[in-house]
Parts: C-alpha cells; structure tokens; sequence
C-alpha cells in the first residue's frame, strides 16, 4: 500500500488553478495508484454490468471505471470536463477497448443522455462528501432524467454512503513543532499519533436513488472510553459500492479518514460525555466544517 495519504492532491482553487473538485491529470494517478479504491469498483463493475447495459460514467476522469465496465460487456458514456484529463481518457479507452466506449468532453451537471440508462457510476467523492460534487451532480442528474425520461431511474453506483464521526486526541507536534492541521489516514494502518476518546458514531446514511441530503450534520452525545484531550474529530465514509439482497452482503469502499482539528479542546475522563456538533453543506470545503466544528462536554455532565 502506498504510505502517503491518497487524495491529498486535491489541492484548492488557489495553488492549481483549477476548481477544488476537478482533479487535474497530475494527480489522477493517485487515484490509479489507490490499490483499495481500484479493487472494490474493480468487484463492484463487475457485479453489476451485465453485457449489453447501457452504462453512464460521471465524472470519469482517467475512464478507468469506464474501462471496467466496457470490460464486462457495458455500452458505456463517459463524462469528463478537464481537458487535458478528457484527451488521456480518451486515448486511454481507445487503446484498451477499441472504440466501445464513448467518451465527451462535458459538464456532468448538464449531460442528458439521449436514451435510458441503466446503470450510473460516479466517482466525485471525497471523505465527508466534502469538496467534490457527488452529491450535486447526481442531484441534478437524477431531475433531468426524471424530466425528460420519466421513471424509473437508473442504478447508481455507488448505491449508498455512510458517514461516522469519533472524538479523537490526535498528535499535531511534528519534531517539536506544533501544526493542528487536517490529516488524512489510510484505514487500514495503525494510527500512533490517534487515541480514540470514543467509538464512531453514525450521522448520516442514504442512498443514491432516495432524496439527497442538503446538510452533512451531526449533533451527538459520546460516552468517553479513556481519559483524553479531545482536540480533534475524525471523520470516516464508507460508500457501499453494490448491495445485494439474496445472499445479503456489499462490496464496501472506506475513503481514508479526515482527522480535523477543533477551535476549543475539552478533557475528559472515562465515563464522561462529550458532545460533537458541526453542519455543512455536500461539496463544502474542509473549513466550513472546521469551522462549525463545536466540541463541549454537556452541563450536566460536571
Ligand atoms: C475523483 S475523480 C474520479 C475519476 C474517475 N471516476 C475514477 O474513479 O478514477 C472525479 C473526476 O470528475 C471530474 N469532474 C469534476 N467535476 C466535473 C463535472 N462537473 N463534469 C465532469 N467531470 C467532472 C474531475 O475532473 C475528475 O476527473
């Protein structure tokens, strides 16, 4: 597994030039190079396409779940709105798939397909739906279709998401040096610098079909497991790329973790409650969540 934090690259408007949720070809590979993110929609694409689907891929960036999906028989449209990333996509695809695929330089917020689809992928996702359009693109698209198609929609993978929230004692010092700064985590590694003052919480979950959440909100009650300095939260999402129902079981991809620091720290001993409250919108950037971030140990609780 890679050692860096995967997704870092997305850097904001300021330092690249580019919107926060487009990702500019330089940092694609990141997402190529992320071996857990590849195999779950690897498993899920080929759960779900079934030969002859008409698949439509938002936001496809290098056209590598495009590819997939061409590969299991799909007749795939894939968006994508850089240009630079577009053009590799496409030669990219040519070169893998012939000319199955096809592929349009467009904005994902006004594409209509021509006829009915049966099956979406996007992947504009970031960790607390934050900064990328997921949300919003799938949103629109779903309006336009309904419009302009009637029902029924078509699947969307992923089919849902859920997000948790812990209150954490995190390591900001680097050699001496003091930074609270957002960190990203890989999941599956061992967190030195994180002491869980509590288990996750879940805040918010739905599918992709249902009516989308405005606000990624949380407002909860944690029950301390060891004494901690709680100067930090850490956010977890898990998208459940496809659900089956017989026999019931999903293929999953938790992004890396987003441990964001808090204004005020509050101590807190074994037992003791600590509340957790923050609001914003899908597609915000981190500091509206850091932001609105409030930590309190509740009044009754002294
Ligand atoms: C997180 S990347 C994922 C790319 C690809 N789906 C994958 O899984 O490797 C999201 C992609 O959506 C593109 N994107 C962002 N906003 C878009 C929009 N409004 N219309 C089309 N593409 C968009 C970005 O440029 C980026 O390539």
């Amino acid at each position: 597994m890679p050692d860096y934090p995967v997704r870092m690259g997305h850097l904001s408007t300021e330092y690249t030039g580019f919107p926060a949720d487009v990702i500019p070809l330089q940092y694609q590979a990141l997402l190529l190079t992320d071996e857990r993110r590849m195999q779950a929609f690897a498993d899920a694409i080929a759960q779900a396409v079934q030969p002859g689907m008409r698949v439509l891929d938002l936001g496809a960036g290098t056209g590598v779940l495009s590819y997939f999906a061409a590969r299991a028989g799909g007749v795939v449209t894939a968006i994508e709105c850089e240009p630079r990333v577009f053009a590799t996509a496409r030669s990219a695809l040519r070169a893998a798939t012939g000319d199955t695929v096809r592929i349009l330089h467009a904005d994902a917020r006004d594409y209509l397909p021509d006829e009915p689809i049966d099956l979406v992928l996007c992947e504009m996702l970031h960790v607390g739906l934050l900064r990328e359009r997921q949300v919003e693109v799938i949103g629109a698209f779903k309006r336009r279709y309904l419009h302009h198609m009637g029902g029924p929609l078509p699947r969307f993978l992923p089919e849902a998401t859920v997000q948790a929230v812990q209150p954490v004692e995190q390591d900001f010092t680097y050699m001496g040096y003091t930074v609270p700064a957002p960190v990203f985590q890989l999941p599956e590694s061992r967190q030195p610098r994180t002491v869980e003052a509590a288990p996750p919480q879940v805040f918010q979950q739905f599918f992709y079909s249902s009516p989308l959440p405005s606000r990624c909100g949380a407002d909860l009650v944690f029950v301390a497991e060891r004494p901690a300095v709680v100067n930090a939260v850490r956010l977890i999402t898990k998208n459940l790329l496809t659900l089956t129902y017989d026999p019931a079981g999903s293929v999953d991809w938790t992004m890396n973790y987003l441990v964001v620091p808090v204004n005020e720290p509050v101590e807190v001993l074994p037992g003791d409650e600590v509340r957790v409250r923050f609001d914003y919108a899908p597609g915000d950037e981190i500091p509206v969540l850091t932001d609105g971030l409030r930590i309190s140990v509740p009044a009754h609780a002294h």
